[in-house]
């Protein structure tokens, strides 16, 4: 009997002993979360967590884009005096997986010790690896990168760096091209072009005063520095590029592709002095805030990808220490359709480096009514979306981003009848096929970008959502919808340790 009750005793004397580890855990742990140090670094407002910013002041165009010894070099045009345009010089970063980036030092200077707001100051531009060595700067194993750049007013100019971009020399023999008053001549992309084994540069310059002779020039040379006018092409307006792509779906094809500053294209041939184009000027973003892309130079043969960045032009970030961000890296294929070729673009694969927890429908039927919203478990400032929706009978549909119990959020919607998607005023046409569509979609902080039908519909827009609106719906009107696969993933900062 005894030894029962003492038992029982010391059951309950562990019983009580669990509950107050229990109790002390808990307290612990709110006290361990009540005093975590918020995140500072990169976690303002609308402050893109997965998109490329610098810390702070005014950015635009990418410029310099090349890929060396595993590392992607991103410079940028910057201003390190405020939240302006002006004084430009070239921002710099650098990654190994286009998602993370390292900012480093400013890279390029104004020329002539310019203070000026604009003469002399460092445009847009482009990099090459210097492979044969031509400027003849190499110093040991490491390949010269060299830069192509305007120095406003003051003519096309080279710098080089032997230590894999961390310090910069301005050539001596600038500027390569020199200043003319009346062509307005910026933005050189230098290509290699490998049947005359010469480098190409295609320059944005107007011929005449006249506005209508706005195009692209393309220039020779086989040593980096003397460079011979060759052509120009009209109906163009800055930050040109140009690359031979292969055709996807008919590899034995190969095109050349001619980009405008807006990223809208000509698809075409190329000989080393001309270029001839096969179609019209087609769009590739429908979306206001797709501007100054470029390409990068130097991917390895086995990626073989074509790999392009953007300025979102227009974007506003009220209240934050920087101005501008740039675009989540895209993908370009040219595909031929029975329509015509067509360059699509989609993120990057690495995309997936960041993805964090994962929501997953399958064959999931939907029916009017916000009620029935299928993912309001996802809630989120940062997300990754991919879904296949069959159209089956409905009028319309779409999502809500952003949203809250308050705030309708930003509205993403295809009208069936119309065949058109529409986001923040932005309406471009989709047409379903087998009555599907597809949309990929990435949401940050201060931006949207919506890829559809495999990126052969892109919509680049900035927006600036409501703080705490963090819910998204799903919804349709009309008949049913049926979600063939949806996946969202909620994506993780890039930026500093949380
Ligand atoms: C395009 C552009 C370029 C120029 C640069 C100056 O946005 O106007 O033509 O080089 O920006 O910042």
């Amino acid at each position: 009997m005894h030894s029962v009750i003492s038992k029982q005793n010391s059951e309950k004397f562990y019983t009580m002993k669990q509950v107050g580890i229990f109790l002390f855990a808990l307290v612990f742990s709110v006290v361990l979360i009540a005093s975590k140090p918020e995140k500072k670094y990169y976690n303002e407002l609308y402050r893109p967590q997965f998109h490329f910013t610098p810390e702070k002041n005014w950015h635009n165009d990418p410029n310099g884009l090349v890929y060396y010894d595993g590392e992607y070099h991103l410079f940028y045009q910057y201003n390190p005096k405020g939240k302006e345009w002006g004084f430009m010089h070239w921002g710099h970063a650098i990654s190994t997986d286009l998602v993370h980036w390292e900012h480093l030092p400013i890279a390029i200077y104004p020329d002539e010790n310019s203070e000026d707001k604009e003469y002399c100051t460092a445009f847009s531009g482009s990099a090459i690896v210097d492979e044969k060595n031509l400027l003849g700067k190499q110093e040991g194993d490491l390949k010269t990168l060299v830069v192509f750049y305007t120095s406003q007013h003051c003519g096309q100019r080279i710098a080089y760096s032997t230590d894999k971009g961390r310090t910069w020399k301005k050539f001596e023999g600038n500027p390569v091209i020199p200043y003319d008053e009346t062509d307005d001549a910026r933005d050189p992309k230098v290509v290699w072009y490998e049947p005359s084994q010469e480098y190409i540069m295609v320059l944005y310059r107007k011929t005449s005063a006249d506005d209508k002779a706005k195009g692209v020039s393309f220039y020779a040379s086989d040593n980096l520095v003397d460079w011979e006018y060759k052509s120009h092409i009209f109906g163009f307006y800055e930050c040109p590029d140009l690359m031979p792509m292969r055709v996807t779906n008919r590899p034995e094809e190969t095109k050349w592709v001619l980009f405008d500053g807006d990223g809208s294209y000509l698809i075409g041939s190329f000989n080393g002095e001309e270029f001839s184009p096969e179609t019209a000027k087609l769009k590739s973003d429908y979306g206001k805030n797709y501007y100054a892309t470029q390409t990068w130079s130097n991917i390895p043969k086995e990626d073989g990808r074509i790999i392009q960045i953007a300025w979102m032009r227009g974007g506003s970030f009220p209240d934050m220490p920087f101005n501008g961000q740039m675009t989540f890296p895209t993908q370009l294929e040219l595909t031929r359709y029975n329509f015509g070729y067509q360059v699509t673009r989609k993120p990057v694969s690495e995309i997936e480096l960041i993805q964090d927890k994962h929501y997953n429908w399958e064959n999931v039927k939907i029916i009017p009514g916000i009620n029935q919203n299928i993912v309001k478990k996802v809630k989120g400032d940062c997300l990754h979306i991919v879904g296949e929706f069959d159209l089956k009978s409905c009028n319309t549909l779409g999502f809500y981003i952003r949203h809250s119990k308050k705030e309708t959020g930003t509205e993403l919607l295809y009208d069936v009848k119309r065949g058109t998607l529409s986001l923040l005023g932005t309406t471009v046409p989709l047409i379903p096929v087998d009555n599907k569509i597809i949309l990929e979609i990435l949401v940050d902080r201060a931006s949207v970008e919506v890829f559809a039908n495999e990126g052969q519909a892109v919509i680049s827009q900035c927006f600036n959502p409501v703080k705490g609106a963090e819910d998204l719906v799903l919804f349709n009107s009309g008949g049913e919808v049926v979600v063939r696969a949806l996946d969202i993933y909620k994506i993780k900062s890039v930026w500093g340790a949380d």
